[in-house]
């Protein structure tokens, strides 16, 4: 998903100046690495399987998991200087993917949460969860805030296409806008202030299921990255 309004400094200061705070027009707003490396720390990611982030913007989880020997690829609406990026290509739109019917795929991606264009999209991350699992034949993962699990109009999200598992981060990442993380300097990743989780989908495994045959999705805590596990 995407994230905070901004990094807690720069909102504050602005909140301060009594301007109101603008979002990115296409919800860029940028994790560290560390996020998915604790995903790969924590959840059964398949790591022999190709996976194509098409959202990736500058490319933080391609470079992460690559950095553990995952053949990962970006795509994005806009080149923002991701590596291994395929091209600019917008995910929900009719044009099929690249990477679309070539073989075992996974998505992992940060999904934009709520702004297309500069307008308000409502929907826009199941969209992209829903579009995702049209297109793996594997795994798919997507960043989101916490709340995202409790909704009425997603209820019919959960109930067909059960996650396979929720990964809660204990520890709360920090995601300023891509394009204001240079001028923010060493307070861009200030501490972050909602709550985020990983919803993964296995498209080769039944949904768990209870005594009653209610579908279930089991959570799990990822311990911030000083406790020592
Ligand atoms: C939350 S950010 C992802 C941040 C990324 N992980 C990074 O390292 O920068 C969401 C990204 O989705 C992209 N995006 C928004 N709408 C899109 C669409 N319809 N198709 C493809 N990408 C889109 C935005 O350009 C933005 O880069």
């Amino acid at each position: 998903m995407s994230g905070e309004l901004s990094t807690g400094v720069s909102q504050s200061r602005r909140r301060r100046a009594g301007k109101k705070v603008k979002r990115h027009p296409w919800d860029w707003y940028v994790e560290q690495e560390w996020v998915t490396e604790r995903l790969l720390d924590s959840a059964p990611i398949d790591h022999d399987v190709t996976v194509l982030d098409p959202c990736c913007g500058q490319g933080n989880i391609v470079r992460a998991l690559r950095g553990r020997g995952i053949a990962a690829f970006g795509m994005d609406m806009f080149d923002r200087g991701a590596p291994h990026f395929l091209g600019a290509h917008d995910f929900l739109g009719n044009q099929r993917c690249l990477l679309e019917g070539g073989g075992d795929l996974s998505i992992i991606c940060n999904p934009p949460f709520s702004y297309q264009n500069g307008q308000m999209a409502f929907g826009l991350a199941e969209r992209f969860a829903r579009r995702a699992l049209e297109i793996a034949t594997h795994q798919v993962a997507t960043l989101l805030p916490l709340k995202w699990l409790a909704s009425q109009g997603r209820y019919r999200l959960f109930s067909e296409l059960t996650p396979a598992g929720v990964w809660i981060l204990c520890e709360r990442p920090s995601m300023p806008p891509g394009d204001q993380i240079e001028a923010l300097g060493d307070k861009a990743y200030a501490r972050g202030k909602i709550d985020y989780m990983w919803v993964l989908w296995d498209k080769r495994r039944r949904p768990h299921v209870d005594d009653r045959g209610q579908p279930f999705a089991p959570i799990y805590w990822i311990p911030p990255r000083d406790i020592e596990t």
